[in-house]
């Protein structure tokens, strides 16, 4: 596991962007894993100004998201599809972009889609992560095991809490949600985890020196052999 910390978040949303790009130009048909929050904005930022700038091309790149909201649609402010056409495709030329469906009749079937699809394109190239408080990667939340597949899980209330900043109170956020499973994640060749601000310090810690534990789920990845860990001076606060 290699770990970068810089000075701000806009450097280190800078050098993830070169991370993909260079993914990107080495394999044009590239397949991405991406995430949504507000970690990779400044991150999507800067691609889509590459991309404007004819510095990269995402014309045979597919993407697969990690996770969306269980009630939610593409239409629905709030869903992952919405922020991910918002803050990237809609600027950019993906050749198709995958996330599960929210508004699927059945849940448990769409994770089964989710991941057979998957399977089938022989999994993500490069994963972007972000990471929440409770160190969970995609919607893993804290569990005694690590979940394999895609699959539909209860979100934790410290997870509801944290993201109810994005909807009008936290009654609002959905209390489902459909998420690559931790297996999922790990099939990815490279992964790139971008984090910042102190509310991340004890998770990069559980990541990079914690014991390996279902209850941190991203301590995981230190088994994996090809994580960069992406962080600002804050979050790297108790890892120095
Ligand atoms: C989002 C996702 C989540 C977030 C995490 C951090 O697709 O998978 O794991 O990365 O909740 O969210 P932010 O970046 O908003 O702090």
């Amino acid at each position: 596991m290699k770990v970068l910390v810089f000075k701000s978040y806009e450097e280190l949303s800078k050098a993830a962007a070169d991370m993909v790009a260079k993914q990107v130009k080495e394999k044009t048909n590239s397949i991405l894993g991406l995430a949504t929050g507000s970690s990779p904005v400044g991150m999507y930022k800067e691609l889509v100004k590459m991309y404007k700038n004819g510095e990269v091309d995402f014309s045979k790149v597919v993407s697969y998201n990690l996770d969306e909201y269980c009630g939610l649609g593409a239409d629905s402010d709030q869903s992952y599809r919405y922020f991910m056409q918002e803050n990237l495709f809609n600027e950019t030329n993906f050749k198709e972009t995958f996330v599960p469906n929210g508004l699927a009749k059945d849940f448990n079937v769409e994770c089964e889609r989710y991941e057979k699809m998957m399977e089938s394109a022989g999994y993500v190239d490069l994963q972007v992560l972000g990471i929440g408080g409770n160190a969970h990667i995609g919607f893993n939340e804290p569990a005694d095991h690590f979940a394999l597949n895609t699959q539909l899980v209860n979100l934790t209330k410290e997870t509801i809490d944290a993201n109810a900043r994005f909807f009008a109170s936290a009654s609002d956020v959905p209390t489902k949600a459909i998420t690559m499973g931790i297996g999922t994640i790990f099939k990815s060749k490279k992964i790139i985890l971008v984090a910042s601000g102190k509310g991340k310090q004890e998770a990069i810690f559980a990541t990079v020196k914690g014991k390996i534990t279902p209850n941190a789920p991203s301590s995981i990845l230190q088994l994996h052999p090809d994580v960069t860990i992406l962080i600002d001076e804050d979050a790297a606060g108790l890892i120095k």
